[in-house]
């Protein structure tokens, strides 16, 4: 399914383009020159989504894989990613509540946080990485966060939320070693935005040491993921392109 076609034809996707910080990549992204198209994604369209050719919308149930399969097609016709950012992700929503504590873990939290964290983002890897240009660099990267890092967890906290983004990691690892293979040049790692204002942190970033804009933090990534090379493929990296320990 790969098109080989002539890099000015790249499109950039942007996976949860109503989000936060999807709408934020998608506005960075559409000031590069270099992006035939940058494609927008979700599971409904944004009310004050821009009419312009350039920035199409497709809208797709993102947990169904009949959904994800016919997205593909769509995207094929589009033009040949060069970059695919996953920007959906899940902290809150009415009757979930990131735990303070084990016994407030339940299996409707736990499996909701995998469902949107991990399952989702894996996915899309499945139905997105065969668009991958073959023999050119690209890149497909998932939103994570440092939370989800076990080797840096002092607080405890977020059960659902934390092991749903390391679950990820892994999922986003095993992707990279497979892409590797097919597509050397291609490079897939996981991103942590920093505290960044939008809905999903709302709720909990009063205590944070700085909380970024979501056009900063997207300009700041996306500087990282025009940087990252084959060898970084397979790793998990901050707003500032530091190593972010699994
Ligand atoms: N904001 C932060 O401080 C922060 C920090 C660390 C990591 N992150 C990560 O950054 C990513 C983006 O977060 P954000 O801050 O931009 O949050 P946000 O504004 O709440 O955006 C979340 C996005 O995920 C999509 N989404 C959620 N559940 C979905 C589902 N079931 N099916 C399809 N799409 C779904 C939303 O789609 P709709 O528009 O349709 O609702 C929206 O596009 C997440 O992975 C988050 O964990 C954020």
């Amino acid at each position: 399914m790969a098109l080989d076609q002539e890099p000015d034809q790249r499109i950039a996707v942007v996976v949860g383009a109503g989000g936060g910080l999807g709408r934020a990549f998608v506005e960075e992204l559409r000031g590069e020159p270099g992006w035939a198209k940058v494609v927008g994604v979700g599971r409904r369209r944004p009310t004050d989504w821009p009419d312009d050719p350039r920035l199409p919308f497709l809208v797709a149930d993102l947990l169904d894989e009949q959904a994800l399969a016919e997205l593909a097609s769509a995207l094929a016709k589009l033009g040949a990613p060069g970059l695919i950012l996953i920007a959906t992700g899940l902290l809150h929503e009415p009757g979930l509540t990131p735990e303070k504590a084990m016994k407030a873990v339940t299996a409707a939290s736990l499996s909701r946080l995998f469902e949107v964290n991990a399952v989702l983002p894996a996915l899309i890897c499945k139905h997105l990485t065969p668009l991958l240009p073959r023999h050119e660099r690209a890149v497909i990267a998932a939103l994570s966060a440092r939370v989800g890092s076990i080797g840096d967890n002092r607080l405890g906290g977020w059960h659902a939320y934390r092991a749903s983004k390391a679950a990820l990691n892994m999922l986003i690892r095993c992707q990279a070693i497979e892409l590797s293979r097919e597509r050397p040049l291609a490079i897939c790692a996981a991103l942590h935005p920093g505290t960044v204002d939008t809905p999903l942190s709302t709720p909990f970033a009063r205590g944070a040491r700085s909380i970024a804009t979501p056009r900063e933090a997207a300009a700041k990534l996306l500087k990282v993921v025009h940087r990252l090379e084959a060898a970084d493929s397979g790793g998990f990296f901050d707003y500032d392109g530091a190593a972010v320990p699994w």
